[in-house]
């Protein structure tokens, strides 16, 4: 694709300026697309009713056609154009999770472009509670799909300049709204198999969902053998093991607090007198253990703080792997809440690998 000069306008999270939002409407009135934040991550966005804009997601991406978008609406009755049907479990959770990070798999109105859905006859639906999300959508008339804002495989970014990293070039606008609030991108739970099932663990817990729909089921374990991969990636494409990967190799760590620290201390000596330069992701409250290892160190924040761990996650794996480390070691922060997220993002960029 050619090159495109890559603006960066910043706008109020709040209030943001009509004139700015009015500006990246008309792009995607003329079938561009836009960087705009959301409260989880930031996306890239096209008209959801625009196949030609669509397409420029997935070439300035390089994200393959297989893999579908998530539909983003400002309002409930914007549901019609989207959906055949709007079950009673849709209500209650949109009614309680709405706007906020938690994506609903519902049956595909037929308008609804291939490209959105990747061919199926599902579709995924998000109402975001980002001021600057929401304006746009309503600037634009229309409901807006948007993956993250990253190139394919890479991780999710959670600031205008990790989106500017990976697209500078390939698109003409990048709306700042600083810092992404939650950090790890929303919940994508399905509802059109028999019981509702979480297909991407994020922003809203299973306990939450749970609270509201006793049934929810937990994500499917992944099994590692080739056919299985195949079959998992039919239901829930765009969720293979090695999606979120860092260029950078990661290792996690599991096991209680004192011996995973101890594991990834050896680990940290044994490589660091091969002469590799090791990078650790870590809680605040492992630094005193590991201040003089010789790793760089990042900390996301304390492990009994998991929405700070998880809105600083990401930016932690893009810091390290800037930092040029040959291999990231991290603890793991458990699977309780938003512990489950950051445990499926640590997991895809350790592509599986687990110590202990
Ligand atoms: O928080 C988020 O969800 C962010 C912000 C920008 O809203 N978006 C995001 O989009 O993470 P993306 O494209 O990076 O991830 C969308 C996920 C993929 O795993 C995709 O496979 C899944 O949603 N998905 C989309 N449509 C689907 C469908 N019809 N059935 C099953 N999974 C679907
Ligand atoms: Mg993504």
């Amino acid at each position: 694709m050619g090159y495109i000069q890559t603006e960066i306008i910043v706008v109020d999270a709040v209030y943001p300026a009509p004139a700015v939002i009015e500006r990246a409407a008309n792009l995607l009135r003329e079938d561009e697309i836009v960087v705009f934040p959301t409260e989880t991550v930031y996306g890239l966005g096209a008209g959801a009713f625009q196949p030609a804009a669509l397409e420029r997601i997935f070439a300035a991406k390089g994200r393959p056609f297989s893999d579908p978008l998530i539909v983003h609406i400002a309002d409930r009755h914007d549901l019609v154009q989207l959906t055949t049907s709007i079950p009673e479990q849709a209500k209650r959770l949109a009614q309680a999770f709405w706007p906020g990070p938690l994506t609903l798999i519902l049956p595909k109105e037929p308008r609804v472009p291939h490209l959105v859905t990747a061919g199926l006859e599902t579709v995924a639906i998000r109402m975001p509670r980002h001021h600057v999300a929401l304006a746009l959508i309503r600037a634009l008339g229309s409901p807006i799909a948007a993956p993250s804002a990253n190139r394919f495989m890479h991780v999710s970014p959670t600031t205008a300049q990790h989106a500017y990293t990976d697209l500078a070039g390939r698109v003409p606008l990048v709306l700042d709204a600083g810092p992404c609030d939650i950090g790890v991108e929303s919940t994508v739970l399905d509802l059109c198999s028999e019981t509702p099932r979480i297909l991407r663990p994020g922003g809203v817990s299973l306990e939450a969902l749970r609270s509201v729909l006793p049934d929810v089921q937990p994500p499917a374990q992944r099994r590692t053998e080739v056919e299985d991969e195949d079959i998992f990636a039919k239901k829930a494409p765009g969720q293979l093991l090695t999606h979120y990967a860092p260029t950078v190799p990661l290792v996690l760590f599991d096991d209680t607090v004192e011996t995973m620290r101890s594991a990834m201390l050896a680990e940290i000596q044994r490589r660091c007198e091969q002469g590799e330069h090791v990078g650790v992701l870590l809680a605040e409250e492992d630094i005193p253990t590991f201040q003089d290892s010789g790793a760089l160190l990042y900390s996301p924040g304390s492990a009994d703080d998991l929405k700070q761990v998880a809105a600083n996650l990401f930016a932690g794996l893009r810091t390290l792997e800037e930092a040029h480390v040959q291999v990231i070691l991290c603890r793991n922060f458990g699977d309780q809440g938003l512990g489950l997220a950051i445990r499926d993002r640590l997991l895809k960029a350790a592509g599986g690998k687990v110590y202990g």
